[in-house]
């Protein structure tokens, strides 16, 4: 979307001014809404997807620059092998196919996590649809594939600790912006809101330094059925809230 678009079917009741630019989500409850239906969990995984595209074209819709999804962690190797493979294979198959349909929405896509770990056929359409993507101008969509914050600040250190030791870098140079520099989420604005379906209420190793200051949204709803009504009413209370970063208000 270009900025002389109008956004499209943009709720009334919510502010243009004030729209989280970057929106993360914890897609989670696949398993749940499968096993509720008597179905195999890989099927609620299947379901998960239509979700996902359904959210980034309402993200795109509404005029949302940046959309973060949490596909596959680094502890969800854990899972039976079955499920693992199942999860590989259809994130391959999806993003071959999905590929025309995000390059005539302008999408940009970016994987975020420790790709080299993944089946190389995956990575190599990982790598292709990047570069495909590379120049597009639309909304810029990122899926944390193999992902973890704690390997991702582990690796981050032991990047900079090379850098030092080769004295590319002081230690003194090390600040927040060089740390963030060397994370997978280089170059994007922190999440401003995270939404996880499914009720729980943790981080699971999601963006644990990028996300000192978003705002919070969890719905009991699972993940196949986040809905843009669903979307909607987490916008809703997004608006709400008063993001303060440690400050207090000017008339307090
Ligand atoms: C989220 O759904 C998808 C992934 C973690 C890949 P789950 O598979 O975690 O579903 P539940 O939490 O078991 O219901
Ligand atoms: C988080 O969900 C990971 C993804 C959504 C990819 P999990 O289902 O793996 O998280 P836990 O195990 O409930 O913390
Ligand atoms: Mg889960």
């Amino acid at each position: 979307m270009n900025a002389n678009e109008t956004l499209i079917e943009l709720p009334s009741d919510l502010c243009p001014q004030k729209m989280p630019h970057h929106v993360a989500v914890i897609m989670d409850g696949n398993g749940r809404w499968a096993k509720r239906r008597g179905l195999p969990r890989i099927v609620g995984h299947q379901r998960g997807v239509d979700t996902l595209k359904e959210l980034l074209r309402c993200c795109d819709d509404w005029g949302i620059k940046v959309l973060t999804a949490y596909a596959f962690s680094t502890e969800n190797w854990g899972r039976p092998s079955h499920e693992v493979e199942f999860l590989l294979t259809l994130f391959e198959r999806v993003l071959r196919r999905e590929l025309a349909e995000m390059m005539r929405k302008n999408v940009r896509i970016r994987f975020l996590g420790d790709l080299k770990a993944l089946p190389p056929s995956l990575q190599a359409e990982i790598a292709h649809a990047m570069e495909e993507t590379r120049n597009n101008q639309g909304i810029q969509f990122n899926v944390a594939t193999n992902y973890g914050s704690r390997q991702e600040i582990v690796q981050a250190c032991k990047q900079i600790a090379l850098k030092v030791k080769r004295g590319e870098i002081d230690v003194e140079d090390i600040d927040e912006q060089l740390f963030e520099n060397h994370l997978y989420t280089q170059g994007i604005s922190p999440p401003d809101l995270l939404i996880r379906t499914s009720g729980e209420m943790r981080l699971s190793n999601f963006l644990l330094w990028q996300m000192a200051y978003s705002e919070i949204y969890v719905t009991p709803t699972l993940w196949p059925d986040f809905d843009r009504e669903e979307f909607h009413r987490a916008l809703l209370s997004y608006q709400q809230r008063e993001r303060r970063f440690g400050r207090i208000k000017e008339d307090d």
